[in-house]
């Protein structure tokens, strides 16, 4: 994998903001109650730990902080914002995987949290960590102007929720045909919009909260936009292609479930090799949209390769 660009070494960047934010989440998520806090319930505490520590591969946060970097955002208030998507990102996995969802056992090479723990405690590990999500955003650390902590909550709350991770989870379980005597079929088109919400929504956050973060100009800001975009529409195919063609061992869950489950993929609709032709169109696009930052984007570009190329 060609990803250095420019000078810019990809994979020791990724690294490191996984280590950061490793650390950030391990302290944040604390066994001892913040002083506004009566209890961190032990069982409920050990699997927020569980479901976010010690796994994945960090590229939300990295999304975030590469964003900011542009605009030379302190690396304290980015890895903050980036600890909150990846708070969400780790609930939606948590309740992905539940029996009543895609009922899996395997998630990040261990068994899924409420395999390890048990259902309500892994319902109620995502609630907590979805809303402390929120909690992080709106501390002065991530931010000292409330404007910009504002612009950061409903930003997140818009891609978590109903328009997005969570109406397209809806969508996605709709399209298995679970709510309805025969199966919808969706198009090309409605897979994408699904897609887009389930997967696509948190991953373009993560862009935009580099933006708001740097107080960006608005042709900026809707550069990292498209590019989020973009790159989550492709983060979502390539995880598709994965189910079909990826090894369990490496990517740490079970493969070649999507087609059981009757799951509305573009590798279902388009096919294996469509599917990968419009995986590299996207990246090709992705890069174009970078380039009002020329040089300095040459880490994001290589990021979006990252996605289309990965094995994980
Ligand atoms: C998996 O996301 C779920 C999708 C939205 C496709 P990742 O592939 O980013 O999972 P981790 O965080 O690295 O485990
Ligand atoms: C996940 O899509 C999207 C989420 C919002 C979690 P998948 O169901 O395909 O993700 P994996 O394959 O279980 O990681
Ligand atoms: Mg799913
Ligand atoms: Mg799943
Ligand atoms: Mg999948």
């Amino acid at each position: 994998m060609s990803v250095n660009d420019g000078g810019s070494d990809f994979v020791s960047r990724l690294n490191e903001i996984a280590a950061s934010t490793e650390q950030l989440l391990d302290r944040l998520l604390g066994h001892d109650p913040m002083p506004a806090e009566r209890a961190r319930p032990k069982r409920l505490i050990e699997s927020m730990r569980y479901a976010t520590l010690g796994g994945g591969k960090r590229f939300r946060p990295f999304l975030v902080v590469e964003s900011a970097t542009l605009f030379s955002v302190p690396r304290e208030r980015s890895l903050m914002a980036g600890a909150a998507l990846e708070c969400v990102h780790c609930y939606s996995l948590v309740h992905d995987d539940l029996p009543a969802m895609d009922n899996d056992d395997l998630r990040r090479g261990r068994p899924t949290a409420h395999r390890k723990f048990d259902e309500a405690t892994a319902i109620l590990a995502g609630d907590s960590l979805l809303t402390f999500a929120f909690d992080l955003l709106a501390r002065t650390e991530t931010h000292p102007d409330p404007a910009i902590r504002i612009a950061l909550v409903l930003a997140l709350a818009r891609a978590s929720g109903l328009g997005g991770m969570a109406g397209g989870q809806m969508l996605d379980l709709a399209a298995e045909g679970r709510f309805a005597e025969v199966a919808p079929r969706l198009g090309l088109a409605e897979v994408e919009e699904l897609q887009a919400m389930k997967t696509g929504a948190l991953l373009r956050f993560g862009c935009l909260a580099g933006a708001i973060l740097g107080e960006a100009k608005d042709a900026e800001r809707q550069a990292l936009d498209r590019f989020g975009a973009i790159i989550g529409e492709a983060f979502q195919i390539a995880d598709d292609l994965l189910d079909v063609e990826g090894d369990p061992e490496t990517v740490g869950k079970a493969t070649g479930k999507d087609a059981d489950a009757h799951k509305a993929t573009t590798v279902s609709i388009l096919g294996v090799e469509r599917a990968k032709q419009k995986l590299f169109g996207l990246i090709a696009e992705a890069e174009t949209t970078l380039a009002p930052f020329g040089a300095r984007a040459g880490v994001l570009k290589a990021a979006a390769r990252f996605v289309a190329e990965r094995r994980a």
